[in-house]
């Protein structure tokens, strides 16, 4: 488990980037800052395996050694993130295949297929000395399974990839019949009479996608075969040291989606992350918040660690604006808030040559004389002020959002009735207008049984597109039995093979458990706005559709479906649940929201600018805002 004595403080250190006379210099800097864990050896297979079989822990040795002797703890990695050349020299094979079937090169990172059994061997034979060795070093705390896994390749389509992946379905699938009925292959003679003959959803003749069931399922085998590789890892660490926590380092972004993260948190000991944030953004705070909230529902409300984020700017997006004095201090805080043990950074110290060497770190190019030095500095000693926040989990939000990688898969696909629907912006705006309510928000994953749910006042479902029949039976048994529900447009549209439920759009649960009969989708133009019946302002979305049972709340006018459901609500004896069948603008939703809450009874705290989250006994109170503001007194 993850220490819940104290908040962790450091980045990613990587000395071989830097002569030996630097590291001296990098533990008195570390301990004048209050460092306290440094994640070590993420990038250096290169420099520890110098050729196949040929192993070189000396330098290793020795700043281990070094960062025990300054009190420094490490979250040691594998080194497995990124090969070196002479392994994808020898053995090409490793190296992935993109799309279009070109093969990738070494000389970025993250170079190999998830699929390759060379990969998969030579990882774990560095693993196995890496974990031998250093398994029982008392400076190791826990330990770093590889990096960020599926950043840059998350999706191979070679001939190891399309075999695993024939495997994978074979699993997945009873009989070949199976398959051929849930992907609907009948449809343009895609029927297959053999696993061997199912290819990897690469490119098509033009205009054309792959079978959308292939394609979700090419997703889902994605993760799992990069899932597989890190249980491989994290198996041979748990054969030398059983006491230590392992993770590997998610990705909380918003448009991040390759692995499906509420799986993988099953196997991890404690839920990491890195989270960047769009600097150019004036709202990247709420961004922040959300995936920080996001993150705690893969920990399932439990602690977790912000593993990496950035002191200042970042140097991969198109305009890389450093953070404004004291906003970072904002942004840990807000992490630590929502149940991370302290703030991780990539990285230590600015590189000085390589692709990131113009990415912000803890002491930057211009040294130690520097507002970046002296502002994380001034952070380190407040969260060593306060070890005990960590003993508390962030306290429970009283609304929950569904949140489901396998959404945003099934909505990313081509072919759909607009191409202006964006899961991840919807799901954004809809946590948008809570937070500037002041309503908090945990996530969960629609396999959330109704149980699991009970506690919780509302629960949202924003574009939750597939629900299979377990799925949408535990909702609807949530909102029968006193859980208040809001379904959002395209939702329960499909099974979880992506086959339409027919008889009315919404399925069971929008037709006769809300009560609102959809019957086909009416996309609007770009720009286009309108006006509900009652004043409300909504984009993108309206719908042909009537009352089956449900109180219109707002109707469509002015549009092709005069008259049809926008907003419905059914009142459900102790609870309501209410139809939202649009994209409301965020005033609109914060309007729907806010009566919803009042209705509800449901407390706000902060709002606008200011955020306020509990964490036990302690009141994170935060100011986003240009004026400063008294601090409330309950
Ligand atoms: C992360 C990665 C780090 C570093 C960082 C830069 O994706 O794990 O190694 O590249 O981004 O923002």
């Amino acid at each position: 488990m993850l220490n819940l004595q104290k908040l962790h403080f450091g980045g990613d250190y990587n000395p071989e980037q830097w002569p030996k006379k630097v590291w001296a210099e990098d533990i008195r800097l570390m301990q004048k800052a209050g460092v306290n864990l440094v994640s070590l050896g993420i990038f250096s297979w290169a420099n520890i395996e110098r050729s196949e079989g040929v192993y070189d822990f000396s330098w290793l040795d020795e700043i281990i050694d070094m960062l025990h002797k300054g009190g420094i703890s490490i979250d040691m990695a594998t080194a497995t993130a990124s090969a070196p050349a002479w392994l994808t020299q020898k053995y090409p094979e490793v190296l992935p295949k993109n799309f279009d079937g070109v093969t990738l090169v070494h000389g970025g990172r993250q170079a190999y297929c998830a699929a390759s059994e060379v990969y998969r061997t030579k990882a774990a034979a560095l693993v196995e000395k890496i974990a031998e060795r250093y398994a029982k070093h008392p400076a190791v705390v826990m330990w770093h399974v590889n990096n960020e896994y599926g950043c840059h390749a998350p999706y191979c389509y070679c001939d190891n990839s399309r075999k695993a992946f024939q495997n994978w379905l074979r699993k997945r699938y009873a009989s070949i019949e199976e398959l051929n009925s849930s992907w609907g292959t009948d449809f343009w003679s895609q029927r297959y009479y053999s696993f061997d003959e199912i290819p990897v959803p690469s490119r098509t003749p033009d205009g054309t996608h792959p079978n959308p069931g292939q394609q979700i399922d090419f997703k889902r085998f994605s993760s799992d075969v990069t899932l597989e590789l890190y249980k491989m890892e994290r198996d041979i660490i748990k054969r030398y040291d059983s006491k230590n926590p392992v993770t590997t380092n998610f990705m909380s972004m918003k448009f991040t989606y390759a692995m499906d993260y509420f799986e993988w948190a099953k196997e991890v000991d404690f839920v990491s992350t890195d989270h960047y944030l769009a600097q150019h953004d004036p709202y990247n705070y709420i961004d922040l918040a959300q995936q920080a909230d996001l993150t705690r529902g893969f920990a399932k409300g439990k602690q977790w660690l912000l593993m990496e984020h950035s002191s200042s700017a970042v140097n991969w997006q198109p305009r890389n604006y450093a953070k404004t004095p004291g906003q970072e201090k904002r942004n840990a805080m807000s992490f630590v808030a929502r149940g991370s043990q302290g703030a991780m950074y990539f990285q230590w110290r600015q590189s000085q040559a390589g692709s990131e060497r113009f990415h912000s770190a803890l002491v930057p190019h211009a040294g130690e004389d520097t507002r970046v030095y002296r502002e994380v500095s001034e952070l380190g000693a407040l969260l060593k002020q306060h070890p005990e926040i960590s003993e508390y989990p962030t306290d429970r939000a009283q609304i929950a959002m569904v949140y489901d990688y396998e959404q945003f898969w099934a909505l990313m696909q081509a072919n759909m009735p607009t191409q202006d629907l964006s899961y991840p912006e919807t799901v954004a705006k809809w946590y948008r207008a809570l937070w500037e309510l002041g309503l908090r928000v945990d996530f969960v994953h629609p396999d959330a049984t109704a149980a699991e749910l009970a506690d919780y006042k509302l629960v949202l479902m924003p574009m939750v597109h597939m629900l299979s029949d377990k799925q949408e039976t535990e909702f609807t048994k949530y909102a029968q039995s006193g859980g208040n529900l809001v379904v959002g447009y395209f939702s329960n549209i499909s099974d979880r093979t992506l086959r339409v439920k027919l008889g009315g759009y919404g399925g069971n649960l929008v037709k006769e458990v809300i009560g609102v009969y959809v019957e086909e989708f009416y996309p609007l133009r770009p720009e286009q706005t309108l006006k509900l019946s009652n004043g409300y302002e909504i984009t993108l979305w309206s719908e042909l559709s009537r009352l089956n049972g449900a109180e219109m709340v707002a109707s469509f006018q002015g549009s092709d479906v005069d008259g049809s459901v926008a907003i419905a609500k059914r009142n459900l004896g102790t609870s309501t649940a209410w139809y939202q069948g649009t994209e409301l603008t965020l005033d609109s939703q914060k309007k729907f929201f806010s009566s919803i809450a009042s209705d509800l009874g449901i407390k706000a705290e902060g709002g606008v600018d200011t955020e306020v989250v509990h964490r036990g006994p302690y009141r994170f109170e935060i100011n986003h805002g240009k004026n400063s503001v008294a601090v409330s007194k309950n």
